[in-house]
């Protein structure tokens, strides 16, 4: 344990997470300005926080600093040839690993290309791109020349990347002609270019890394080959621009209520002092180690664990493009064991499909680097996390965070007390800095007691590395987030529950909440329960409008043996046993009016399920935006089901 933890309580023995904790809310200043130590400052900073315009927190406010020279140029003394960046493609074959040092080279030669395209300190940087290295070092150019990027995933199509770039306002576009997906070549250039015709904002210039995977009509003057640009920057050095610790790093857009995506936005030096605490307080990652995780740089996860957070703490981190269950459902344990990978993290979706594999996969590698698997983006239901438990005998940590808050909210922190519970079903307690309240959702009010329902919060200032703002409006941040209560206090919109030993647990989205017939469920609850169900592999529950109930709950269930429902009579058998699981574990009332069996629930690709698009079928609207579809086909069959009333 580093020297920040070396602490010992006035008791004389090692600080634990609870002792730590209190200190993090209740000496807030003294316990940042010590975390702050964890990365390097241009110019120290004059106040640890300053709140003194709520909600808009200052982190490290007089302070200067830059999020490459954290993530690069630091460790390139220490550890040059250590691996950085090992980029790893199951769709083209190709593995590379860049080192610090050669990282820090890249670094430079992207930096030189986009100050050549005119980039300079505060303007946008919108990068779609798959997988692949050009991505990540691209994010950490821009950050170099203290430009802000925002990274649109790969999966969205035209429209939603021109409203991000109207957002936005990029002066340079970073992409590639195309991905691959399941060996399919998945062309971006022409949505790109759609894009840049539909978005009223005009982008002067656009770097193309060129894979060889498809053809890529170039528009000269706009369209810059990276290849090309590069070659004339090979000696390139660019020294990182010193940005002050408030200072934009990214926007990442995220959907909330409305249809107009946010733009979450992020500062530099709060966020790099919250990554390195995370990396050891949560993560359990040391320097010289590696990180494995299976999200996407479009997503938060990406910029947290995949980019920012490892390279901060000194760890190699694996970019992967390719599936988790091609050749095999061994591939990503075949890269625990060549990288000797010490920490993962993924997403109980992924686990779920891992399931339904032969479980032989699990057991053909040496798994021995690996100290935890780390699983987050919806609720990890407790068959799943035991499953994949008992097949890789390492601890699963669960932890609950949000695109807006950067890194978790809920966890344990096992490098702050190695020894600390986890419970099944639960995220774990409040990470450090996180002033988690349970509210009433009609008073507002405090709720203290254990077991209670009510919206989870958290009290301002936000710990650093949070949302700083909506980018480009300020009153959207106050009243999206924080006006929902008399009292202003941080809505996470999700519903959560806190046990008599303070473990919390979600509920879902209060977004996403039901009502039957004065009933308020959470049609995560009913998932469980079905869940538990032996015949079922997975399954959706939404709230349907009825005119009698207000609400009823349909249950969507993947079943794990389609022999189970294969005639009419075997699916009203079944449907009927479901029915009964749901009314022995949590009453007659939170039963779904109908289970609709299904051969494969409707998800992004990033894993999460596409439930107000099944609601919408259900209720015979319009599915709206479905360009994050994993499997178009998957809601189609749920069309016909729901028609067929089966
Ligand atoms: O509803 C919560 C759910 O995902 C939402 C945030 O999603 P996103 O912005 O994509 O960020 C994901 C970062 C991991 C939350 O409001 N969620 C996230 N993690 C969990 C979760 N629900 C239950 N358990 C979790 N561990």
């Amino acid at each position: 344990m580093s020297s920040l933890f070396g602490r010992k309580s006035d008791r004389g023995d090692a600080m634990n997470y609870e002792e730590l904790y209190r200190r993090s809310i209740h000496d807030r200043d003294g316990f940042w300005g010590e975390q702050a130590k964890r990365i390097d400052w241009h110019r120290p900073f004059d106040t640890v926080c300053d709140y003194s315009e709520p909600p808009f927190a200052r982190w490290f406010a007089g302070g200067q600093t830059n999020l490459c020279h954290n993530a690069v140029d630091r460790h390139v003394a220490a550890r040059p040839d250590q691996p950085a960046l090992i980029h790893v493609s199951t769709e083209t074959g190709k593995e590379e690993i860049l080192t610090y040092a050669q990282l820090h080279v890249e670094v430079q030669r992207m930096a030189a290309i986009l100050q050549s395209l005119g980039v300079r300190k505060g303007d946008r940087v919108l990068i779609y791109m798959p997988m692949i290295s050009e991505a990540v070092v691209a994010m950490l150019a821009t950050v170099r020349l203290g430009a802000i990027h925002s990274v649109v995933f790969g999966g969205f199509a035209s429209h939603s990347l021109a409203s991000r770039i109207e957002d936005a306002t990029p002066k340079v576009v970073v992409s590639a002609d195309a991905g691959s997906r399941g060996g399919k070549v998945v062309p971006y250039k022409p949505l790109l270019d759609e894009a840049l015709q539909l978005s009223a904002h005009k982008v002067e210039r656009v770097l193309m890394v060129n894979r060889g995977l498809a053809e890529a009509t170039m528009l000269s003057p706009r369209d810059v080959d990276y290849a090309e640009a590069r070659a004339a920057h090979m000696d390139a050095q660019v020294p990182c621009e010193w940005v002050d610790s408030t200072h934009p790093s990214y926007t990442l857009y995220t959907s909330g209520t409305t249809g107009k995506p946010k733009g979450v936005q992020r500062d530099t030096g709060g966020y790099a002092v919250a990554l390195a605490a995370s990396m050891e307080q949560i993560y359990c990652g040391k320097p010289g180690e590696t990180f494995l995780c299976t999200s996407d740089i479009g997503w938060v996860v990406g910029h947290s664990y995949i980019v920012y957070g490892p390279l901060i703490s000194g760890m190699a981190t694996i970019v992967y493009e390719g599936l988790p269950i091609r050749p095999d459902a061994a591939i990503w344990w075949s890269m625990v064991e060549k990288y000797r990978v010490s920490v993962m993290f993924s997403a109980p979706t992924a686990i779920r499909v891992l399931k339904k594999q032969d479980p032989e996969c699990l057991k053909r590698h040496d798994l021995s680097s690996l100290k935890h698997l780390f699983l987050a983006g919806e609720p990890l239901d407790e068959p799943t996390a035991r499953w994949i438990a008992d097949a890789i005998g390492k601890p699963i940590i669960d932890n609950y965070w949000q695109t807006e808050t950067g890194w978790p909210i809920l966890s344990v922190a096992r490098g702050v007390q190695p020894d600390q519970p986890t419970r099944f079903g639960s995220p774990g307690v409040p990470m450090l800095g996180y002033n988690v309240k349970l509210l009433n959702d009609l008073t507002g009010e405090d709720l203290t007691e254990p077991n209670q329902k009510g919206v989870l919060t958290i009290e301002g200032p936000l710990p650093p590395g949070c949302l700083q703002t909506v980018w480009g409006d300020d009153a959207r941040f106050v009243k999206t987030y924080w006006s929902t209560f008399k009292r202003q206090v941080y809505n996470t919109f999700d519903w959560g529950i806190r046990d008599a030993d303070g473990f919390y647990f979600i509920l879902g989205r209060t977004d996403d909440v039901i009502n039957v017939a004065g009933h308020r469920l959470g049609t995560r609850e009913i998932e469980e329960a079905i869940s538990s169900h032996a015949g079922v592999a997975e399954v959706a529950v939404v709230g349907v409008a009825d005119s009698l109930k207000g609400q009823v709950a349909h249950a969507f269930v993947v079943v794990r043996d389609p022999a189970r429902v294969a005639s009419d009579a075997d699916r009203q058998a079944l449907e009927k046993d479901v029915m009964h699981t749901v009314d022995s574990q949590l009453g007659a009332v939170a039963r779904p009016a109908r289970v609709h069996f299904v051969n494969a629930l409707p998800k992004t690709r990033s894993g999460k399920l596409l439930r107000r698009a099944m609601l919408a079928v259900c209720e015979g609207r319009d599915t709206g935006d479905l360009t994050t579809l994993e499997d178009p086909t998957a809601l189609q069959h749920i069309k016909d089901v729901v028609q067929r009333g089966n």
